[in-house]
């Protein structure tokens, strides 16, 4: 492993915003971001206190709506973390946690967010098949999937970060809905893609599983009111990998179960969805970037 690595691993070792494979962290983010907020040294996850009110912390308005107070935003996939870094400086009061398991990459975000004493930003390194571990029921209010490999071959679709699959162990932490506005207030996925086939293969989901659909877009950029959100670029959204220029987006809730029979349906469906060049381009020039890295 080169020397660079090396130092950057070490250095996440020593941030307080960096924790790896965390245990026993599932509803103490609260209490977590207090302490960092309050430049605690050597935080101590078991001192840290669980917030018994993850679904009761939140204030009514006039019409009966509920709102939340602090809300919590997982960048998954999040490699140097634009998004966590971003909306953290974006959105001060809000707490952003990016999650990827390569360390080198989660460096940068957390060097940056140390830098600028963004408090209100942290990062796991973990792999993302483990988050429910580390998050309690209804403690998640939104995830970004942001540029995620789009693991392109029909063997591999279990992989896709909105596979059935993540979208039922997201679940387990995204925040629910309550009463008749269960839809609009349940926890929001986005995903930010340049690859059409996995935002076909996302939409199919969405369709197949019912799920609620609160926004798409094939061409992000050419749309008229773009969410401010939306214009935080990250280094493989810079890379334009597939040459394609044009970048998709979808904002959904996972707001129904998941039944495991519609995952054959699934299976069967998605072989309709064609691949188009920039598809074979990127293949080839991540099958070339892995090879350089390894
Ligand atoms: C194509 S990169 C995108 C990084 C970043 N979001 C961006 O847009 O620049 C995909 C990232 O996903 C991470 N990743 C892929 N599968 C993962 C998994 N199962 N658990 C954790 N990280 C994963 C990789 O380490 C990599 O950093």
């Amino acid at each position: 492993m080169g020397q660079k690595k090396l130092i950057k691993f070490a250095a996440i070792k020593a941030y307080e915003n960096v924790l790896e494979f965390p245990q026993d962290m599932q509803g103490k983010w609260a209490a977590f971001f207090d302490a960092l907020d309050k430049d605690t040294k050597a935080i101590d996850i078991a001192k840290l206190s669980i917030s018994d009110n993850l679904v009761g912390s939140t204030v009514s308005s006039d019409n009966n709506n509920e709102y939340l107070l602090t809300k919590l935003t997982l960048e998954l996939a999040c490699g140097r973390g634009e998004y966590a870094v971003g909306l953290g400086r974006m959105f001060p009061e809000q707490h952003f946690i990016g999650i990827d398991l390569k360390g080198n990459r989660i460096w940068k975000g957390a060097s940056i967010a140390n830098k600028d004493g963004l408090k209100n930003v942290a990062f796991v390194r973990s792999q993302i098949e483990l988050t429910s571990n580390y998050f309690a029921k209804n403690e998640v209010d939104e995830i970004w999937i942001t540029f995620p490999d789009p693991q392109l071959r029909w063997s591999k679709a279990k992989k896709r970060l909105t596979h059935p699959k993540f979208l039922r162990l997201y679940q387990q932490f995204l925040k629910k809905g309550s009463g008749k506005d269960s839809d609009v207030h349940s926890g929001i996925v986005h995903l930010k893609t340049d690859s059409p086939l996995l935002y076909n293969f996302t939409l199919k989901v969405i369709e197949l599983y019912g799920l609620n659909l609160i926004y798409k877009t094939d061409h992000l950029y050419a749309e008229q009111n773009i969410d401010p959100r939306c214009l935080i670029k990250t280094y493989y959204e810079g890379l334009d990998i597939a040459q394609s220029n044009k970048i998709h987006y979808i904002q959904f809730n996972i707001d129904k179960a998941l039944p495991l029979e519609l995952d054959e349906v699934l299976k069967e469906a998605i072989k309709d969805i064609p691949m188009d060049a920039g598809e074979l381009i990127r293949m080839e020039a991540e099958a070339a970037r892995a090879k350089k890295e390894d």
